[in-house]
């Protein structure tokens, strides 16, 4: 069969090379890709908002099942318009992503069905928040409703910051529209984890867990990135925490969802953390993570198109998710001064030493071909250096090794990525 990707990050390079290990796949395409992903599947130069594109693509190629990778298409409701086309497509329609597309959405559906997470109040004007915000408790944490690259939350630990917060999101607009309303929440403390899931509308499959490191310097310094390295199973990620978010998380987001005629199909990814009253939701998204696929895909033991198409035909209870019982670890090349400014363009070296066979992956998130036909950089988070080991400590020196393999000019990465479980692997 032919499958088309939408993306083109680190996420959309494991979710293809996970493609390209099935027996049922003949023919990749990716839009609109990078320079890792061309050499598993054909890029097409369409970028992932170019929805009429897309479906024109796709029906060209008689494509038999499109993935979309990305949160900003599905929001946007590419889902609707594949459906439409009478294609095959994996993800949820637009009215089940705004799971992840508002906030003040998801935080009202948990607070209509009881499901746990941080207390919060919604704003629609500056002045009313700001008001709230008079006689509020610090730290407090703003969110802007709508999508923000990951950069729309802000932990204000003063009224002055807060009010300050209030102007950026609201009337200085720095997030565009996506600032309208936000919604005010009370800070929590906590580890935190995330939890991919696959889903069919009706049931839930829970793939392993995952920590991600959101900071962009050691010791969770510096500013919120889109992720700088993680690592699966998480130890943290106890059967007590995990029989609880059985009980009060996982199956009743889908049934809330079902309940509000939003049947949602295709990646649910919890953002947990585990507070002193038991684990809370800080956020859905409605995709896998990046880079939480990077590490959970590599383990799947399933034929994934087998899993993509349960879940659109609605039979994922007939299907067996299993997961290999090895760890892994990404850890994150950047380019030096992400998230904020940094240069692109330097040659990449040392690509070739990575054997999967091995349990070495290297997968792309900003890289393309430059005009000598040469990788080069493209992007704040460059690579996305992967490994598997027997268990997390074998899996995170596996990959800081591997990390030493590449290189080019400006290259940057956290060097503690996944030491925290020190603290509770022996
Ligand atoms: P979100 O995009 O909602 O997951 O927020 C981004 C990050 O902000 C999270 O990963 C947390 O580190 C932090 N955060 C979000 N909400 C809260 C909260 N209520 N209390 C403390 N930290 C939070
Ligand atoms: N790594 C976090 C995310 O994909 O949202």
């Amino acid at each position: 069969m032919k499958v088309l990707v939408v993306g083109s990050g680190g996420r959309e390079h494991a979710i293809v090379y996970k493609l390209s290990q099935s027996k049922r796949v003949d023919k990749i395409y990716c839009a609109p890709g990078n320079a890792g992903i061309s050499q598993l599947a054909e890029c097409v130069d369409i970028k992932a908002m170019e929805f009429d594109k897309l479906v024109a693509f796709a029906k060209e190629k008689e494509i038999d099942l499109t993935v979309i990778g990305m949160d900003d298409p599905l929001v946007g409701g590419v889902v609707d318009e594949f459906e439409k086309a009478g294609l095959k497509v994996f993800g949820p329609r637009k009215n089940a992503a705004i799971l992840e597309g508002s906030k003040a959405f998801s935080k009202d559906l948990m607070k209509k069905y009881g499901i746990p997470t941080a207390a919060y109040e919604t704003f629609t004007s500056a002045e009313d928040a700001k008001a709230y915000l008079e006689t509020s408790k610090y730290p407090i944490v703003l969110k802007a409703d709508g999508l923000a690259l990951g950069k729309g939350v802000l932990i204000c630990q003063t009224k002055e910051e807060a009010m300050e917060g209030v102007k950026e999101l609201m009337l200085d607009k720095k997030f565009g529209s996506s600032g309208n309303t936000i919604v005010v929440e009370e800070f929590m403390t906590g580890r935190e984890i995330s939890v991919l899931s696959f889903v069919d509308g009706k049931t839930i499959k829970l793939m392993s867990s995952a920590q991600d490191h959101k900071r962009a310097k050691d010791g969770d310094q510096g500013l919120n990135t889109g992720g700088m390295g993680n690592f699966s199973p998480s130890p943290f990620y106890t059967e007590e925490v995990d029989d609880f978010c059985k009980k009060y998380i996982y199956q009743k987001t889908v049934d809330a969802m079902a309940a509000e005629g939003r049947e949602f199909k295709g990646v649910i990814f919890f953002g947990l953390m585990l507070t002193e009253d038991g684990p809370k939701v800080l956020e859905y998204n409605a995709r896998f993570g990046d880079p939480e696929a990077q590490v959970v895909l590599p383990r799947l033991e399933n034929d994934i198109v087998d899993v993509f198409e349960a879940c659109v035909d609605g039979t994922l209870d007939q299907i067996d998710l299993k997961f290999s019982d090895q760890a892994c670890v990404c850890v994150i090349l950047a380019s030096d001064g992400y998230p904020v400014a940094y240069e692109k363009g330097f040659e990449i070296t040392g690509m070739e030493k990575f054997d999967e066979e091995e349990g070495y992956y290297l997968f792309h998130s900003g890289t393309k071909f430059n005009d000598q036909g040469k990788i080069v950089t493209n992007g704040g988070r460059v690579l996305g250096v992967t490994a598997l080991g027997k268990d997390l400590k074998e899996a995170r020196a596996n990959a800081y090794k591997a990390t030493e393999w590449v290189n080019f000019e400006n290259k940057y990465m956290r060097t503690d990525i996944g030491k925290s479980i020190d603290e509770v692997v022996k």
